[in-house]
């Protein structure tokens, strides 16, 4: 097969046409039919028609697919400098709406994270004595649980006050079969009450800070500035109600692309609806040439999608034409059913040498499990997940030094929240509570707490506290720390070692560290981190373990249904849509392995 060069790649007539065409457009079309190469030309042409770079806002969903949007605009050819292309806004809607409100100077306080969440589930399930599970358990099990569930519920802008509690146990009365689960109606009752309980005590526990979606609403609510002449969107199916308001808001030009048969968000509230809303307001237009993969991996996966879905005429329609005349054929799809998935997913890999792999999972557990067993077998690859897993031990092992070293006490309470500190999370809130109240007294402790920037200092700190704790943690966190290590020894020969200058020195150090970590051949992925990519052969695993959200679901769909949305209706067939997200990334091959 000829390897073409993207940056070469003619436009077909028909992406020509969606690339010229004027006015608010929307491109629905399948996988691998061109759409994200036809936005990313959409821009350039926009730019070689006079268009200002600082006019146009690309927003994706992914740091990811931030920069893919930019290296494709800034690989192809184009008669513009490249000062141009850096001007251009790409964005993730989180990023975009964060720099707003902090240049206009509309935001207070910090954003937070998902342990804030997590960690006032936890305890307000044993403030209140709610479950008789062990502490691991509720940790390990039921609390991501609660966490997606209130996120999705808060993402419909429903927070504790406007909960309807008395409806909602009416609708779990009505939709609680017994039989059919581990909890009795009486006590699914009285789940529902915990979980709204913790999430009030979620929102009192925050008074400062706000969470993503409070910062996307204060977006709504605040956002004053000039629109954007040109708004586009890659994989809009994706987007959930609120995004979509603040899409509509910031644009004058809409260019929007996506397929709703890859909508894979809905736990997040992405709302398929927001095509429907799209298609009334923007110009429809349709790509139909697969350019991606062969016509056998295309036949399996409609086959396969057409097999299961309750809409079948309308998505025979969607899926008429779904070929590949220009790709060569390639063998039909291998579904493996075996219990020994590891040293099969191996052999694959070893048996294709050379091509690019993309080992597709549904979970980030199966994707822990399957590096464990290629590490072992010397098998080389880049996890999407490792990576996270990396940054964030940096970052927790850079704050918590720096409070050590710092005289500011900022810098001292966020170390206070770092795993390596000795204060429970409950005691770190208290001292930022404290903080914030001026209450000094309870503060001076936290003053005491200090080492200096000396070689003696830190080799033990990283001796007593932060080896033990990241070996605890597996390997990635012990060679994160290493590395933060040596580099803190390469800084401290500099003649006058100071603290601001440390961290500079140490963040210049990670860039570097993420770019020599370069991309091997082979790529761990989630299915929601591979939407968009390709590979020319995937390895999909869907081990979806069954009916153990069960209870979580009915609980949330109470309490969406108590203030009439029905989220069944967004999340019917998600399954079978990321199934066939992960066939659609394979160009050449397709193994799917699934338990026996
Ligand atoms: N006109 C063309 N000629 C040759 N190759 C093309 C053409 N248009 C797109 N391609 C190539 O086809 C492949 C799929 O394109 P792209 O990723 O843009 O599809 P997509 O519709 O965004 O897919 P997905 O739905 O999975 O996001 C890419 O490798 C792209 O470079
Ligand atoms: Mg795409």
């Amino acid at each position: 097969m000829t390897k073409s060069n993207p940056s070469e790649i003619k436009p077909s007539p028909k992406q020509k046409e969606i690339i010229e065409s004027k006015g608010d457009t929307i491109v629905i079309s399948n996988p691998g039919t061109g759409k994200t190469f036809t936005l990313s030309r959409k821009v350039i042409n926009l730019l070689e028609n006079g268009v200002e770079p600082e006019d146009i806002l690309c927003l994706t969903y992914t740091e990811k697919a931030k920069k893919e949007m930019f290296d494709a605009i800034f690989n192809a050819k184009r008669k513009f400098p490249d000062s141009d292309v850096m001007k251009i806004n790409i964005h993730t809607f989180h990023s975009y709406a964060l720099n707003y409100l902090l240049d206009n100077g509309l935001i207070s306080g910090d954003i937070i994270g998902n342990n804030i969440l997590r960690f006032s589930i936890l305890e307000s399930f044993e403030n209140n004595k709610a479950l008789n599970y062990s502490k691991n358990y509720i940790i390990s099990d039921f609390m991501p649980k609660v966490e997606n569930s209130l996120r999705y519920i808060k993402n419909f802008g429903i927070t504790p006050d406007k909960i309807e509690i008395k409806k909602s146990e009416k609708l779990l009365e009505k939709s609680h079969d017994e039989k059919r689960s581990s909890f009795t109606t009486k006590e699914m009752k009285s789940l529902l009450t915990y979980i709204v309980a913790a999430y009030k005590h979620y929102e009192d526990s925050k008074t400062d800070t706000v969470d993503y979606t409070d910062m996307l609403l204060t977006f709504i609510d605040k956002f004053h500035g000039e629109k954007f002449p040109y708004v586009l969107v890659d994989e809009m199916q994706d987007m959930n109600e609120i995004e979509a308001q603040i899409v509509e808001m910031v644009s004058e030009n809409l260019f929007l692309v996506g397929d709703v048969k890859q909508a894979i968000f809905g736990f997040q509230g992405g709302s398929t609806k927001n095509f429907e809303k799209f298609q009334k307001t923007c110009k429809p237009m349709v790509l139909a040439t697969n350019r991606r993969s062969t016509q056998q991996i295309l036949d399996y996966s409609k086959n396969y999608f057409l097999g299961k879905t309750e809409q079948r005429a309308k998505f025979e329609e969607q899926l008429e034409n779904f070929d590949s005349p220009s790709i060569p054929p390639g063998p039909i799809p291998k579904i493996f059913s075996t219990a020994a998935h590891l040293s099969k997913t191996r052999r694959i890999i070893e048996e294709n040498k050379g091509k690019t792999i993309g080992v597709i999972t549904r979970t980030n557990r199966q994707i822990i499990e399957i590096s464990k067993h290629l590490d072992i077998n010397n098998v080389p690859y880049t996890s999407t997940s490792s990576k996270a897993v990396t940054k964030q031990a940096r970052d927790e092992i850079k704050n918590f030094i720096k409070g050590l070293i710092s005289n500011r006490i900022e810098d001292k309470i966020s170390a206070a929240f770092t795993i390596f500190s000795p204060y429970t999370l409950k005691e770190a809130f208290a001292l930022s509570d404290a903080h914030k109240k001026k209450d000094a007294q309870k503060v001076a402790e936290i003053n005491s707490w200090k080492i200096n920037l000396t070689r003696e200092d830190l080799n033990q700190l990283f001796k007593e506290t932060i080896y033990p704790l990241c070996v605890s943690k597996g390997s990635e966190w012990f060679s994160t720390a290493v590395s933060v290590e040596q580099q803190i020894e390469e800084y401290l020969t500099f003649e006058t070692p100071t603290f601001e200058a440390l961290f500079d020195f140490i963040d210049i150090g990670e860039e570097s560290y993420f770019e020599r970590n370069k991309e091997e051949k082979t790529t761990l992925s989630t299915v929601h981190k591979a939407k968009g990519r390709q590979f020319d052969i995937v390895i999909y695993i869907p081990n979806i373990r069954s009916d153990s959200n069960r209870w979580i679901d009915e609980i949330t769909s109470a309490i969406l249904g108590a203030k009439g949305i029905d989220p069944e209706d967004e999340v019917a067939e998600e399954s079978l849509r990321i199934d066939f997200v992960s066939f659609t990334r394979a160009k050449q091959k397709l193994f799917v392995i699934v338990d026996d």
